[in-house]
């Protein structure tokens, strides 16, 4: 997508995101939250969106999140204040394809529905890896094309409707495997048609 159409898709949905793909994709923040819970450590939430997984973070875990659009972020601030979510440190406006964090400044990195979303995904996976500690973690939580079947097909057709709906709905998972420092050591599907898939790549010692 482009910048300027992830900013008016996602004021579109900021209001209406938590009750509509937010309720839909749970499984995926409940997982990945818990793997962070059971790492410890400073955690990096890329395109937080408007916050639905800071509530599942342990206390003891710090999370900085960004993300690019001001209306989603305006609802995690909101959640932060009302749920008083006080391991929350920082949530910035900020483009994932150039993330202002010095190197290794995280144990974890997490991008929950985001890959398919911005520009220029292999450049967000380097500055993902960038950021993350040597040793430490990055999870991945997306929908990825499939080859074949019914839903390839549909996959394929909203494809071109990118711009609008806010995501690539046939983004290959290859496009993000290729970042040298980062060894893929675990992949599983999260729901019972394989709609989610959650990765974990550990980043080079
Ligand atoms: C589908 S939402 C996912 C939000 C959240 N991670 C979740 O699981 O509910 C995608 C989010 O990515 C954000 N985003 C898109 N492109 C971005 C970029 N280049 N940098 C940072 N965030 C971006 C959007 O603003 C939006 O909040």
């Amino acid at each position: 997508m482009t910048p300027d159409a992830i900013t008016s898709s996602y004021r579109r949905w900021a209001p209406i995101y938590d009750m509509t793909f937010g309720r839909i994709t749970h499984a995926g923040r409940r997982h990945a939250t818990h793997v962070v819970n059971q790492s410890g450590g400073r955690v990096l939430e890329v395109g937080v969106g408007t916050g639905l997984a800071l509530p599942y973070y342990a206390p003891e875990i710090e999370v900085t999140g960004i993300d690019f659009s001001d209306e989603m972020l305006e609802r995690a601030r909101a959640k932060v204040a009302e749920e008083n979510l006080s391991h929350v440190t920082e949530l910035r406006q900020m483009d994932a394809r150039a993330l202002d964090f010095p190197d290794a400044s995280f144990d974890t990195v997490v991008a929950m529905h985001l890959i398919s979303v911005v520009p220029d995904p292999e450049q967000v996976m380097a500055e993902m890896a960038r950021v993350c500690k040597p040793g430490g973690q990055i999870l991945v939580v997306n929908h990825f094309a499939r080859d074949e079947g019914w839903l390839a097909w549909l996959e394929r057709k909203f494809a071109p409707l990118a711009n609008w709906i806010g995501w690539h709905s046939n983004f290959p998972k290859d496009r993000i495997m290729g970042v040298e420092a980062l060894r893929l050591t675990e992949e599983r599907s999260l729901t019972a048609l394989g709609l989610f898939t959650y990765l974990r790549l550990e980043k080079a010692a």
